[in-house]
């Protein structure tokens, strides 16, 4: 009578084992077939909200006002929604996350950090990024993708994202103000700064 009763226990325990690792291990590579859908679709979101934040970040230069420093590199509602609907009818999230933040909310979980990690340490060896890298979640009807673009800081980010030193004192007296646990500065032209999430579902 022992015996089967080992058997039970040890059955027992790959079985929690094994969810464990499941639950632990939701990333999977995605298909060709799923890249082929997939891609075009966050490429296109992306690319848009790229133009339509650096067309906020021009028209902000132009009229010289940064005290409302929020505004101009936040991703608003609006526009987003705009976005998508013209992209595609399936169910989309987007965040923007990095290593180092600014705003708390844009924090990376577990996947956006296994993301941020791969795209790091390519920049930090010297090596050119990829245009996009996506992880597949899940399974069956509860499987989405995450598409990622990195994002770049060019010289115009700078002004907000640059070393404090040379960031204007009221700019940097309202980013203070308003993220007192600022993490997003002290960057150099061409820096990876960060990704762009599109999590793309059914
Ligand atoms: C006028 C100031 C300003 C400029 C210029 C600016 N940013 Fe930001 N950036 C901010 C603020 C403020 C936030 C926090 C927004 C929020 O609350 O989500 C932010 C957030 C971000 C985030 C999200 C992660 C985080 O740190 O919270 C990324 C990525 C980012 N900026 C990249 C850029 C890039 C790339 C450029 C240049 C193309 C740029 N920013 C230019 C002020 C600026």
């Amino acid at each position: 009578m022992r015996y089967p009763f080992i058997l039970l226990i040890s059955f027992g325990f790959l079985f929690s084992f094994l969810s464990c690792t499941n639950n632990s291990s939701q990333i999977s590579e995605p298909t060709m077939e799923e890249i082929a859908i997939i891609k075009p679709i966050g490429d296109q979101i992306a690319g848009n909200l790229v133009k339509e934040l650096q067309s906020e970040l021009k028209a902000a230069i132009k009229s010289g006002g940064f005290e409302e420093a929020v505004n101009v590199c936040n991703l608003r509602a609006a526009p987003i929604t705009k976005i998508i609907s013209e992209t595609t009818n399936r169910k989309v999230v987007i965040k923007r996350t990095s290593n180092k933040y600014r705003n708390p909310m844009n924090a990376p979980d577990k996947f956006e950090k296994k993301a941020l990690a791969y795209f790091e340490g390519l920049s930090n060896s010297g090596k050119p990024l990829p245009d996009y890298f996506i992880q597949k979640l899940g399974s069956g009807n509860s499987m989405v993708f995450n598409y990622y673009k990195p994002m770049k800081t060019s010289s115009n980010c700078l002004i907000c994202h640059g070393d404090p030193e040379n960031i204007k004192p009221d700019v940097l007296n309202s980013i203070s103000k308003l993220y007192p646990n600022d993490k997003a500065t002290g960057y150099k032209e061409n820096d990876f700064r960060g990704l762009i999430r599109i999590t793309i579902g059914n």
